[in-house]
């Protein structure tokens, strides 16, 4: 994998970048659509490819451990193979789904222990078989195993937590460089900084992480419940300590505001569930603010989806058709109203990575922040 850094604001810490993989090139700054289970929901590969140009999509090894199962991964060829997307794939490592999904967990030095949300079962994962996992999915990008702090929380269990994360590190790093990839092709490893909303946690761990040397690394732990302001404090903190020259992925996050504020602040990849979670309960993110298709002003409103868009899509359908879509419970409403959301978080990303090359990131970030939030 290779990162080269185009170009860099000047009244900003936002970068341009090519990050290359052996699926393919991804321009930064870039918002990864999330495919948990190996789709991102509702919205076909081809749409992905050819209607909003993704570069990259995000799979849960979480989710895909536990269905299809290893084996069925294995027997395909990797998860590019599984499900025809053969441009890049990062997959989380767990390290959060565990957390977030699972009701009964035990977290041990030796690993997590917890039960399937599918149907129970017990199962352990530890830093060796979550990277053995990431090896047979075969994604591009892989990501240590951490434990993805709650908000609030107390700072000596974030102390500790951190300690064991940054111990996990050492154990992902020394299996996977002691493992080869399946497939054929490269993969890589990004370590992951935690350490709450405090501050010396935060640059500690920065610290740690760079240490490890790794192409890329992530931040976690943000976007579970703090202020914006906390996070965008956390962010700075570490992007100022993480080396420049490698991309930098942060975790998670989030609103359209929080992908500019951040991207303003240094990183270079996003992944949310955010636009297509969203989408399916009829919230539609547009270059003029948020809607919320479901309401009554919407009923008659026969205009385009979004008339300055350049998706299909949003000049095919109307405001009024997408309502009632979403109203039913239509499969189309989700497919629409998915596939519109992504075409504008990738539109956003897009748009920030021109003006830095032109040299205009800094005035237009503050004006779309201030549209941005607005609800029509
Ligand atoms: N996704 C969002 N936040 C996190 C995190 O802190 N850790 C991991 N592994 N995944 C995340």
């Amino acid at each position: 994998m290779k990162f080269t850094l185009q170009a860099q604001d000047k009244l900003s810490s936002a970068r341009a970048g090519v990050l290359e993989t052996a699926h393919g090139n991804i321009e930064t700054p870039i918002f990864m659509p999330v495919g948990t289970a190996g789709t991102v929901k509702a919205v076909h590969q081809h749409e992905l490819v050819n209607d909003i140009q993704a570069q990259i999509i995000l799979g849960n090894t979480y989710h895909l451990y536990l269905r299809p199962g290893l084996d069925v991964l294995q027997k395909a060829g990797g998860l590019h193979k599984f499900n025809g997307w053969d441009k890049p794939i990062l997959t989380d490592s767990g390290g959060y789904q565990v957390y977030s999904l699972t009701e009964v967990r035990k977290i041990r030095e030796e690993g997590v222990t917890f039960r399937s949300h599918v149907d129970g079962s017990k199962h352990l994962f530890t830093p060796e078989n979550v990277m053995d996992t990431q090896r047979i999915i075969g994604a591009d990008i892989i990501m240590a195993f951490d434990e993805c702090t709650p908000y609030p929380c107390d700072y000596n269990y974030a102390r500790r937590s951190l300690d064991m994360t940054h111990r996990w590190l050492k154990r992902c790093c020394d299996r996977f460089d002691s493992t080869q990839p399946l497939y054929g092709y490269d993969q890589t490893l990004f370590p992951i900084v935690q350490g709450s909303v405090y501050k010396d946690l935060r640059a500690k761990s920065a610290e740690v992480i760079a240490s490890f040397e790794r192409e890329g690394n992530a931040i976690g732990g943000l976007s579970v419940g703090e202020p914006a302001e906390e996070m965008y404090a956390m962010t700075e903190v570490v992007t100022n300590i993480l080396p420049k020259e490698k991309p930098r992925y942060l975790m998670g996050v989030g609103t359209p505001i929080n992908i500019l504020e951040n991207i303003a602040l240094g990183i270079d990849m996003f992944d949310c569930v955010m636009p297509t979670r969203n989408a399916r309960n009829g919230m539609l993110f547009t270059q003029n603010g948020i809607i919320n298709i479901k309401n009554e002003k919407w009923k008659d409103d026969f205009s385009p989806i979004e008339a300055e868009s350049d998706l299909m899509m949003d000049q095919i359908y109307n405001k009024a058709y997408l309502r009632h879509l979403i109203r039913s419970q239509e499969i189309l409403g989700a497919q629409i109203a998915s596939l519109h959301n992504l075409h504008f978080y990738l539109w956003l990303v897009k748009q920030a990575r021109e003006k830095i090359v032109e040299g205009t990131f800094y005035d237009w970030k503050e004006k779309m922040v201030k549209i941005l939030g607005q609800r029509l």
